[in-house]
């Protein structure tokens, strides 16, 4: 295994920008984000969480900078070059993100029906694979409508692993989740960084999720416009001289 983070990241951000008209998010954000670990963004309401999450997958432009993946471009890339980055990534929407009218394996098959060449049989065994994986191997009959919001996001966990991505990304997975539930869910992430070795890109303010999951953390900050404290979760709970950082995780309000 290497130590060197450098040379194990599997994105590297540099100087990267993004602005809504005249407002800026977010200024010379530079960043890596290693290999295989759960990586979490974190910080308050309307800090630029979301925002930096979309721009990592493609849904923001920014106004300057650079993502790129396994050394190869995102930003300003287009055609087969794109397409071969956005194939790395599997991204849990909010509430799922499954189709109403839809069982779940239907839901979890679609993506393969679209990307691959894959007959019926073969994507049903996929299907059942990815479903035992998140817990619902007996739901596969099942609609969205009929199994609880945990279940939903693991049935969307399911559908965005279905072809295999390198990347996972979740914004604020365990929103709306009951404790127990959310819990779970975190238990779930963990599970299957570990036993993939997938690399998670989560989005979250929960304390309880950011112990249970996070490898490495960045804090991005509001006012500064960018990242106020960055490392393992123990080396960013350590950095008490930042009163913003201290406040955050000893859930003090300001
Ligand atoms: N598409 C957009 N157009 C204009 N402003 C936006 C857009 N998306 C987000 N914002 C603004 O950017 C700021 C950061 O939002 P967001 O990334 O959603 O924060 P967070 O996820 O940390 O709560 C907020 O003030 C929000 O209103
Ligand atoms: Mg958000």
């Amino acid at each position: 295994m290497h130590t060197n983070t450098i040379s194990d990241a599997i994105i590297r951000v540099r100087d990267l920008t993004v602005r809504f008209g005249e407002r800026t998010i977010f200024e010379n954000v530079s960043f890596d984000v290693p290999r295989g670990k759960v990586f979490v963004i974190l910080g308050g309401s309307g800090c630029g969480k979301s925002t930096l999450l979309r721009t990592l997958t493609g849904l923001v432009t920014p106004a300057q900078g650079s993502i790129s993946y396994d050394e190869a471009e995102f930003i300003g890339s287009v055609h087969e070059a794109r397409r071969a980055i956005l194939r790395k990534f599997g991204i849990l929407f909010q509430s799922g993100g499954l189709f109403a009218s839809m069982t779940l394996a239907e839901n979890i098959a679609l993506p393969i029906q679209e990307a691959t060449n894959l007959n019926e049989e073969r994507i049903s065994e996929i299907v059942a694979i990815k479903l035992a994986s998140v817990g619902l191997q007996s739901f596969d009959a099942f609609l969205p409508a009929e199994i609880s919001g945990g279940m939903k996001k693991r049935a969307g966990i399911a559908r965005a692993m279905a072809l295999d991505p390198e990347i996972l990304f979740f914004d604020e997975p365990s929103a709306g989740l009951d404790p127990i539930s959310s819990a779970a869910l975190d238990n779930l992430i963990r599970e299957l960084n570990k036993a993939l070795g997938t690399t998670m890109i989560v989005v979250t303010h929960e304390l309880q999720s950011i112990d249970a999951i996070a490898d490495e953390v960045i804090m991005l900050d509001k006012s500064a416009r960018g990242i106020i404290a960055r490392g393992t979760l123990s080396e960013v709970k350590a950095h008490t001289e930042d009163k913003r950082v201290y406040n955050f995780f000893h859930r003090i309000a300001e």
